[in-house]
């Protein structure tokens, strides 16, 4: 794994933090206001990942309200269309983070926007510096800079967040998510089998960037999943750490596609070293990103 590269002294991660809340909520009043009845989709990895044309819209806009607001930087998300840059920042935005929610009208997904430093294409090699996770339906805002601590700014003002002070693995709440592809989905369940009965309870939200805000605002005690990418969890991963919890993956402290995990302090240690192994013994690699 390459080392990430040290911080730019003049990178102002307020300002950074600020730009990514202003996008993440234009591209929120996209999706909600303009929702048409029909949505449009297209399939992606499997018949079941689907991206609509709203997913393709938002991040059409993120990607020209970035171009405007920072020009030099990269911008790498989920749909198509991506840019390179120069400044050896890159913005990881998920245009709809809980697409099957959003395809549902259901009201659990996000617009997640982070700066990274580093190259997000190549695991261990980046993290995200500055960051905003938005609901659009209950406008609750999620964001945090490194350094800066972090806050859910919604409809009823802003606070900012701390992972549960939880101690007992066994009374914990955790969350999880599962992958698109049939195969895979038969091993994330082998997986759950066998953690369901250490754990208070699971949930299965549908989206991986709200449910690692989720850990930072203790809906959450615990979360992970395996088959993540980039774009799923740059934004989430940063709110959790700067609300306090830890995050790791299958070695150490960097989440990968193989493994991604979020704890309140309490319980990271046991969490993580059940979820290495029942991950090592019934997902092992899940593959590149698709
Ligand atoms: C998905 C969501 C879901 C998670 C999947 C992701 P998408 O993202 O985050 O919760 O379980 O692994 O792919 O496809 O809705 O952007």
């Amino acid at each position: 794994m390459s080392a990430v590269p040290a911080l730019p002294a003049d990178l102002d991660l307020a300002d950074l933090e600020r730009v990514a809340c202003e996008v993440a909520r234009e591209a929120g009043r996209l999706v909600v206001d303009e929702r048409p009845t029909e949505l449009g989709t297209t399939a992606k990895s499997t018949r079941t990942d689907v991206v609509t044309e709203m997913d393709q819209r938002s991040q059409e806009l993120l990607l020209e309200r970035l171009a405007v607001l920072r020009p030099d930087d990269a911008v790498l998300g989920e749909e198509e269309g991506g840019r390179p840059g120069t400044s050896g920042l890159t913005w990881v935005v998920d245009p709809i983070d809980g697409t099957i929610n959003y395809l549902y009208d259901m009201h659990e997904y996000a617009v997640s926007v982070a700066a990274v430093v580093g190259d997000p294409a190549v695991p261990g090699a980046w993290r995200p510096v500055a960051a905003a996770v938005l609901n659009p339906p209950t406008g609750e805002l999620f964001h945090a800079h490194t350094g800066g601590g972090a806050r859910l700014t919604g409809p009823g003002g802003s606070r900012s967040l701390r992972a549960n002070p939880v101690s007992d693995l066994g009374l914990s709440l955790v969350g999880t998510g599962f992958g698109y592809a049939a195969e895979v989905r038969e091993r994330q369940a082998r997986l759950l089998v066998d953690l369901l009965p250490r754990v208070r309870d699971v949930r299965r939200h549908g989206s991986a960037a709200l449910d690692l805000c989720a850990v930072a605002c203790g809906r959450l005690d615990g979360y992970y999943e395996t088959g993540l990418n980039a774009w799923d969890r740059a934004g989430g991963m940063l709110v959790a750490v700067e609300a306090g919890a830890l995050v790791g993956g299958p070695v150490g402290e960097v989440p990968t596609r193989d493994l991604t995990w979020a704890a309140a302090p309490g319980i990271a240690a046991e969490l993580s070293a059940l979820l290495r192994e029942l991950t090592s013994r019934h997902v092992g690699s899940v593959g590149e990103p698709g």
